[in-house]
C-alpha cells in the first residue's frame, strides 16, 4: 500500500518526524515534487543528518526515489550522497529519468528575478535554488531531463536550443554579464555540456536512474510498502496555494500520482496524512491573516514562539513569520488532499502561554467564511475570526511522550479534539517535542 504525507499549511509543519516514524514500516520512500528547496533533519542513532533532496528514508537503509515531479540539482544530490557515504552509510537513491534537471542558469535566474522583484508585491521570497525557473522550462518544453544526461547527443541538442534563450534573458532583461565573471560558465553550452555529461556518466555508473512509474509499480506488485514524502505544503502549492507566493510544484496529494507515475486510484486506496503545525509559520512573503504582528505584545509573542519552536528556515536560515492556527486554511487542505488522517505537531511550543487563539473563520466584506478565498488579494483582505482556547501548562514533554495521549494536558487535548472535529479527520500522531521520539503515535497509517 501507499501512505502519502502532505503538509497542510505553508511548509515546515514537521513532516520529517512523521516520515521518520512511519518510514520504518516502508520499503521505499519517494519524493514526488520540489527539489533542494526542502529541508529535513533526520536523527539516526544519535547522529544528525541535514538533507534537502535525498529522501530521508535513505538514511535508514530504505530505497529513496526522486520521482518525475521533482526537479533535481545533481550537485546537491551527489554532495548529500557523498556526505552520507563519508559518514559510513550506503544510501540507495534512484532518480526518475523523467525528472527535470536544475542547471546553473536556473539558480542564477532565480536569484536575479527575485532581486528584480524585491520591493514589489510580486517577490515570493524564493529559496533561490532555481526551482521556479526549472519548472518554467519543464512547462515550456525546453527543459533538460535526467534521462537526457545519459545521452550526449540529446543533451547537446537540448543545451544548444535553450542556452541562447537563457543568455538573452539574463543579458537583455536583467543586464547580467553572461560572458565574463562568476556566472559565465552557467551560460556556456560547452562548459555545461562537459559538466552535465560527466554527471550523466556517474548516474549511469551508479545505476541510479529509473523509470519511476515502472520501478514503483513493480515494488508495489511485489508487496512493498511505499511512503510518499511531500515537501512544502498545500498553501504554497502552485494550483491550490496563495499564488503567486507559492512554490512551482504540487505538494498536494494529487502530485504523488502525477509526480511518480503511480496511479491516483492506487494513491487513493492508501492513506493520505495531513501534517499540521499547531500554529502557523511562514518563510516568504504574502499576506497571512492570523499573523502575530502589528503590535508590541503580538510581536513579542511571535518572537517567543519563533525561538521556542526553532522557526528559522532549514535551507536559508531566514526567521519565519508566526501566526495562530488558521482553520480555513486547514479546511481547504483537507478537501484538496482528501486527508484520511492527521498528525499535529509542536503542541509543546504553545505550552505556558497566557492565551491561545485560533483563526476559526474569516470576515470578508461583512460576511463570515470558513474556507480560503481563491485569490490571494481577497485572502489578504480577510480578518480572522479568532476563537480563544484555555492555555495549557508547560510540562515534562518527554514524560508525556512516554506516557501517551492521556498525559497530554487536558486543555491541549481539547485543542486537538477541536481540530479533529472541525476537519472530521482522526489524529494519528501528536508531536510534543523537537526530538523524534517525542511523538505520540495513536495509529499507524500502514495498518489502516
Ligand atoms: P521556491 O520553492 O524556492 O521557488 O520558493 C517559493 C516559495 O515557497 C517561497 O515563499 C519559499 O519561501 C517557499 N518555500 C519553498 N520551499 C519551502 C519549504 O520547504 N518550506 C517552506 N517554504 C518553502
Amino acid at each position: 500500500m501507499t501512505v502519502t504525507i502532505v503538509g497542510s499549511q505553508l511548509g515546515d509543519e514537521g513532516k520529517g518526524a512523521l516520515v521518520d516514524l512511519w518510514g520504518g514500516d516502508a520499503d521505499v520512500v519517494v519524493r514526488y515534487q520540489g527539489g533542494d528547496n526542502a529541508g529535513h533533519t533526520v536523527v539516526e542513532g544519535g547522529t544528525e543528518y541535514k538533507l534537502s533532496l535525498v529522501p530521508s528514508g535513505a538514511v535508514r537503509g530504505k530505497v529513496g526515489v526522486l520521482g518525475n515531479g521533482c526537479v533535481v540539482n545533481p550537485n546537491t544530490l551527489f554532495s548529500e550522497i557523498d556526505d552520507l557515504r563519508d559518514r559510513g552509510l550506503d544510501p540507495d537513491v534512484r532518480v526518475a529519468e523523467r525528472a527535470h534537471v536544475i542547471l546553473p542558469y536556473h539558480r542564477v535566474l532565480d536569484g536575479i528575478e527575485e532581486k528584480a522583484k524585491s520591493g514589489s508585491d510580486l517577490a515570493a521570497g524564493t529559496t533561490k535554488r532555481g526551482i521556479g525557473p526549472t519548472y518554467e522550462d519543464k512547462a515550456g518544453r525546453r527543459g533538460v531531463r535526467v534521462g537526457d544526461l545519459l545521452d550526449s547527443d540529446v543533451l547537446r541538442d537540448r543545451l544548444e536550443y535553450v542556452v541562447p534563450q537563457k543568455r538573452a534573458l539574463a543579458d537583455a532583461v536583467y543586464g547580467l554579464d553572461v560572458d565574463e565573471g562568476e556566472h559565465a560558465d552557467a551560460f556556456d553550452v560547452d562548459a555545461l555540456f562537459e559538466r552535465y555529461r560527466a554527471i550523466g556518466e556517474r548516474l549511469a555508473d551508479e545505476e541510479m536512474t529509473v523509470n519511476a512509474g515502472d520501478f514503483l509499480g513493480n515494488r508495489l506488485d511485489g508487496g512493498d510498502e511505499l511512503l510518499f514524502e511531500g515537501a512544502q505544503g498545500t498553501s504554497i502549492d502552485i494550483d491550490h496555494g496563495i499564488y503567486p507566493f507559492v512554490t512551482s510544484s504540487n505538494p498536494t496529494a494529487g502530485g504523488a500520482a502525477t509526480g511518480t507515475g503511480v496511479g491516483p486510484t492506487v494513491i487513493g486506496r492508501g492513506e493520505v496524512v495531513g501534517i499540521v503545525k499547531a500554529y502557523l509559520s511562514r518563510v516568504g512573503t504574502g499576506p497571512l491573516p492570523t499573523e502575530l504582528d502589528g503590535n508590541k505584545a503580538d510581536e513579542e509573542l511571535a518572537d517567543y514562539i519563533r525561538e521556542k519552536g526553532g522557526e528559522f528556515g532549514t535551507v536559508t536560515g531566514r526567521p519565519r513569520r508566526i501566526g495562530w492556527l488558521d482553520m480555513p486554511m486547514l479546511r481547504h487542505a483537507t478537501r484538496a488532499n482528501g486527508f484520511t488522517g492527521l498528525a499535529v505537531n509542536h503542541i509543546d511550543v504553545l505550552a505556558g502561554l497566557d492565551a491561545i487563539k485560533v483563526g476559526h473563520a474569516y470576515e470578508l466584506n461583512g460576511e463570515t467564511i470558513e474556507t480560503m478565498p481563491s485569490t490571494t488579494e481577497r485572502w489578504g483582505d480577510c480578518e480572522p475570526v479568532l476563537r480563544s482556547f484555555e492555555p495549557w501548562p508547560e510540562v515534562d514533554w518527554t514524560d508525556v511522550s512516554e506516557s501517551g495521549y492521556d498525559a497530554i494536558p487536558e486543555n491541549a487535548q481539547a485543542y486537538l479534539e477541536y481540530i479533529s472535529d472541525e476537519l472530521d479527520v482522526l489524529i494519528y500522531a501528536i508531536g510534543v517535542g523537537p526530538d523524534r521520539e517525542e511523538t505520540i503515535a495513536l495509529a499507524n497509517p500502514f495498518e489502516q
